[in-house]
Parts: structure tokens; C-alpha cells; sequence
């Protein structure tokens, strides 16, 4: 059988470095509250136009083609997961395309916010265990930046999320290492407890027009953070052990878990459930926030450029996020 591995990867975040320090002279909110609740001591906002979400994540996805020592003429579809596109249509991925002045290969948006990076393995896993296809880009990329409410009214959303891309180059492999298994769940009943509702169909321009009511709210995300919390602690467990039980191992077999960076409370609360130590685990939303898709990709490299991996190793992913989403991927380094 085929099997897919991560033969490169790659992450950008813009320069802008906002501290917490930043957010209190804009929301009614303190340093010490958000490293108490959420870990976060700093995020990247984009502050010019010139950057958007496609092309950060070319610049990611170069950085994973050269990391891969493959041709960008290699790849033979593009994966690209984001809750913030460029546009409403089309897709972020046929703009990842032409930055990358590639042939014509297949674009294809993925929208499953937090696990969203997850979804995208697990599509691209598919096409090349099947044989369609050999190298594979999977971007994740957020501009949460310019979306979220900064006035104290959007405090609790607005601390947590910063911007950022990460990329791999998912390829056949040409060895026993590569993606063991790929677990995906949802639950839509909770599809409003972190949303950004507004403008999409339900409140179409037309209807916004015509509303006598509209205040201008729901242009922003809304979240029930404490209920966020509750679920994404549950399912994170459930869906490491679902891929652990899939390949017979134990989470003493895991050699690192990167958690999506959500919230770093709920990552020790994982590491504490699963008995992981400190070496087993990689945080790095003290320094980006949540970036939604692109966290996991961009704690990726960091953790490979700290030599947190070696062949053979067991890496696990895990993400949750809103829908609510949630998933795993085993991968076998
Ligand atoms: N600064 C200061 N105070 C804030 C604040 C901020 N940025 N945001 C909220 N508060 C206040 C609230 O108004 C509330 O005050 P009150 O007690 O006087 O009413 C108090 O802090 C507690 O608010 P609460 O929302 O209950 O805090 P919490 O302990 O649940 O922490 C989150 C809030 C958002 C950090 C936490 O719920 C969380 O991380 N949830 C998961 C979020 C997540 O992972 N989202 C992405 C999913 S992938």
C-alpha cells in the first residue's frame, strides 16, 4: 500500500508583533489576565494591505517546496484550508496558484477553522494513498487581525487569535514513515457557540439593508469561550485515543503531541489527562495566539527545527474548533 508522508514544511507570520501590553490600551483587558487564561504573551497582526491570507500562504508553502527539494512544478494539487479568504469566492487556494505561477493543478478550499489544517491531511492522505496524486500542498493561513472586534466589547474573542500560514508538502512515501491513520468528527448543533456569522446567506446583504434592527453586530467572531473550553478538553482526549486505540499504542508511545494551538490550558489539561511530560508536548501560542488552520503547521516547524523529531518517532496531531470540529492524525516520522 501507498502511504503519505510530510516531506517538508514551511510557516510564515508578518512581522507586527502585538503584546498584551498592546491589547490594554484597546479593550479593557491586562497582561496578566490573558496569560492566566489563555498562555498568550504576544501575536502577529498584519498592518498593511499588502499582505493577505493567499500570500502568506505562498510564502509558507515556498519555504515547504524548498524544505520538500522538490520543483513547485511537482505538485499536483493544492489543499487550502482558512476561515479568512481573501474573498467570499473565489477560494484561497486558485490564488495560492497563480502566486505560485504553477501549472493548473486542482485547488481546493477547505473550511474547518481550527481543524481545518487536520481535514486537509486527511483529504490529501487519501488522494495519495488512492495513487491519483504524489506531492500534495496542504496550507493553512488566517487575517484574523482586521476582523476582530478591538473595542472591550470584543475582549473575550479578540485577545485569543493572531495571524499566520503554514504549509507541508504531503508526498508518497518512499519508506515505512508516513500518516498511520486520520479520525474526523463534527457536531453541528453547536455551530453558533464560535461563529462569525454576518454577511454570509442567512444575513445577506439584502436583508441587512432592509433591517430596521441591524446594529452591526455579528460582523465579528462570537464566542461562548467557557462552553468552547468545556467541549474542546473532552473531545481533544477522545479523538488522540481514537487514533492511539487505531494502531494498538499507548500515549506513552507518543514521541510529540502538537496540540492546535487553542488555548495553552487546554493543551497542560491534555498533557495532565494523557500523563504526557513537558518533552512530549509542543506549545507555542505564547508567541502567535491562535492561528486557527496554520497553527498546527507552524508549530510543526518550529518543534523540527528544535529537533523535537527524529525518524520513526510517533507524532501526533490533534485539533477543535469551531462547528464544533474536531480531529487527529497519527503520523509515524
Ligand atoms: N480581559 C479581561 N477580562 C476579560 C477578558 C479579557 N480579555 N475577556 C473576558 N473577561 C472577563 C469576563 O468579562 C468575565 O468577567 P466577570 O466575571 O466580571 O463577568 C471574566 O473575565 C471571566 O470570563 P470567562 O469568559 O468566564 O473567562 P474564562 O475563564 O472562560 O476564559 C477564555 C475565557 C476565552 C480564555 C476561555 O473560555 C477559553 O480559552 N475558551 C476556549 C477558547 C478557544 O479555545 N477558542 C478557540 C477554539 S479552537
Amino acid at each position: 500500500m501507498i502511504r503519505s508522508k510530510i516531506s517538508g514544511v514551511g510557516y510564515y507570520v508578518p512581522d507586527n508583533i502585538v503584546k498584551n501590553s498592546d491589547l490594554e490600551e484597546m479593550m479593557n483587558t491586562s497582561d496578566q489576565w490573558i496569560k492566566e487564561r489563555t498562555g498568550i504573551e504576544e501575536r502577529r497582526w498584519v498592518d498593511n494591505d499588502k499582505l493577505s491570507t493567499s500570500l502568506m500562504g505562498t510564502y509558507a508553502s515556498e519555504s515547504a517546496i524548498s524544505d520538500a527539494g522538490i520543483d513547485k512544478n511537482e505538485i499536483d494539487f493544492i489543499i487550502f484550508s482558512t476561515l479568512s479568504p481573501d474573498y467570499y469566492f473565489p477560494g484561497s487556494g486558485v490564488l495560492l496558484q497563480r502566486n505560485l505561477k504553477i501549472k493548473e493543478v486542482g485547488a481546493l478550499d477547505v473550511r474547518n477553522q481550527c481543524s481545518g489544517f487536520i481535514y486537509s491531511l486527511s483529504i490529501a492522505d487519501q488522494y495519495i494513498k488512492s495513487g491519483m496524486y504524489k506531492n500534495i500542498l496542504v496550507v493553512g493561513s488566517e487575517i484574523h487581525s482586521g476582523g476582530l472586534d478591538k473595542t472591550p466589547r470584543g475582549r473575550g474573542v479578540s485577545v485569543i487569535f493572531g495571524d499566520g500560514a503554514g504549509a507541508v508538502v504531503l508526498s508518497a512515501s518512499d519508506d515505512d514513515s508516513g500518516i498511520l491513520s486520520t479520525h474526523l468528527h463534527s457536531e453541528g448543533k453547536y455551530a453558533e457557540e464560535l461563529a462569525l456569522i454576518k454577511p454570509a446567506t442567512t444575513f445577506w446583504i439584502d436583508k441587512i439593508i432592509d433591517d430596521e434592527n441591524e446594529d452591526g453586530t455579528g460582523y465579528s467572531p462570537v464566542m461562548n469561550g467557557n462552553f468552547v473550553f468545556k467541549n474542546a478538553v473532552i473531545r481533544f482526549e477522545e479523538v488522540i485515543y481514537e487514533a492511539l486505540k487505531h494502531s494498538s499504542l499507548k500515549p506513552d508511545d507518543i514521541s510529540l503531541l502538537i496540540p492546535h494551538q487553542a488555548n495553552l490550558r487546554i493543551s497542560q489539561y491534555i498533557q495532565k489527562r494523557l500523563k504526557l511530560s513537558n518533552s512530549q508536548v509542543y506549545n507555542n501560542i505564547m508567541k502567535y495566539g491562535n492561528t486557527t488552520a496554520a497553527s498546527i503547521p507552524i508549530a510543526l516547524k518550529e518543534a523540527l527545527d528544535e529537533n523535537k523529531l527524529n525518524k520513526g518517532d510517533i507524532l501526533c496531531l490533534a485539533a477543535f474548533g469551531s462547528g464544533f470540529t474536531w480531529a487527529s492524525a497519527l503520523i509515524k516520522w
